[in-house]
C-alpha cells in the first residue's frame, strides 16, 4: 500500500513523517491530557498499542505510571521513545495479558483499534478488558473514529482504505455506545476530543463495577 512504501522510503524521517500524517488527524497529546486527567493510575495497559505513539504522548504526563502495550503486530512499540524502565511492549494477543499482569490495570485503553476488529475479535476484545481492569474504581477508555455526516470523516476512512491499506469498520458513537452497555459497562464520562468531532472516546466503568 500506498503509506506502507511512503513509510520505508522516509528512512530516518518516518517517525516524524507518521506523527504528522496521524496528527492532521487525530490530537493525540490533547488526547493524553484527557486520560492524565482521569487520575494516577499505577498500572495502565494499552490493548492494540500499535507502535507506541499513546505511550510516548501519556507516560510523561503519568510518571508513577507503569505501562504495558500488546499488540499483534510485529512492529509493536517500534516508534516508542521514551524510558523503557517503566514501559513494556509485547508482541501478541490481548489475552496473553490475562498471564502476564500480577494485578490488574487502573486504567486500560483501546485506541483506534476496534475498528479493525472482526465481531468475533471485537467480543475477545472486550472480555479481555473486562478482566484486565481493576473491578471497582478502574476505567476503560475505548477511542474510536465514529461515523458521522462530516466531510473529515470520510476523509479519514478513505485514507485508512486506501493509503494505510487497512480494512475498517467504522461505527457511530451509539453503535460504540450499546456494545459496552449490553456488555455491561457504564459510562462515566465521553469526550469530543480534537481536532475533529469524529474523535471520539468512551470512558467506561467494568461490568463487575455496575453491579455494586
Ligand atoms: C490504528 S492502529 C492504533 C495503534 C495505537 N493504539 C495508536 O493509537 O497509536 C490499530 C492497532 O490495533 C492492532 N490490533 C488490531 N486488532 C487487534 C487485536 N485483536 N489485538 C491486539 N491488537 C490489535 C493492530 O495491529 C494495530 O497496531
Amino acid at each position: 500500500m500506498i503509506g506502507r512504501l511512503v513509510r520505508r522510503l522516509a528512512g530516518p524521517f518516518e517517525p516524524a513523517l507518521a506523527s504528522a500524517y496521524r496528527g492532521f488527524f487525530f490530537n493525540i497529546e490533547a488526547f493524553a491530557d484527557r486520560i492524565a486527567a482521569l487520575g494516577r493510575p499505577q498500572q495502565v495497559v494499552e490493548i492494540g498499542c500499535g507502535e507506541g505513539a499513546l505511550a510516548c504522548a501519556l507516560l510523561p504526563r503519568l510518571p508513577a505510571a507503569r505501562y504495558v502495550g500488546i499488540d499483534i503486530s510485529p512492529r509493536v512499540g517500534r516508534l516508542f521513545q521514551g524510558s523503557t524502565e517503566r514501559a513494556q511492549f509485547i508482541h501478541g494477543d490481548a489475552t496473553q495479558l490475562l498471564s502476564h499482569l500480577r494485578a490488574r490495570a487502573d486504567l486500560v485503553l483501546v485506541c483506534d483499534v476496534m475498528h479493525h476488529a472482526d465481531e468475533a475479535a471485537r467480543e475477545a476484545l472486550w472480555s479481555v478488558a473486562a478482566q484486565l481492569v481493576e473491578p471497582l474504581q478502574g476505567r476503560l477508555v475505548l477511542k474510536e473514529w465514529v461515523r458521522n455526516r462530516t466531510p473529515i470523516y470520510h476523509l479519514g476512512y478513505l485514507s485508512d482504505r486506501y493509503i494505510t491499506g487497512d480494512r475498517v469498520r467504522y461505527q457511530t458513537r451509539d453503535h460504540w455506545l450499546r456494545e459496552a452497555t449490553q456488555r455491561g459497562w457504564g459510562l462515566r464520562d465521553e469526550w469530543s476530543l480534537k481536532p475533529w468531532t469524529a474523535n471520539h472516546a468512551l470512558v467506561l466503568a467494568p461490568p463487575s463495577a455496575q453491579a455494586v
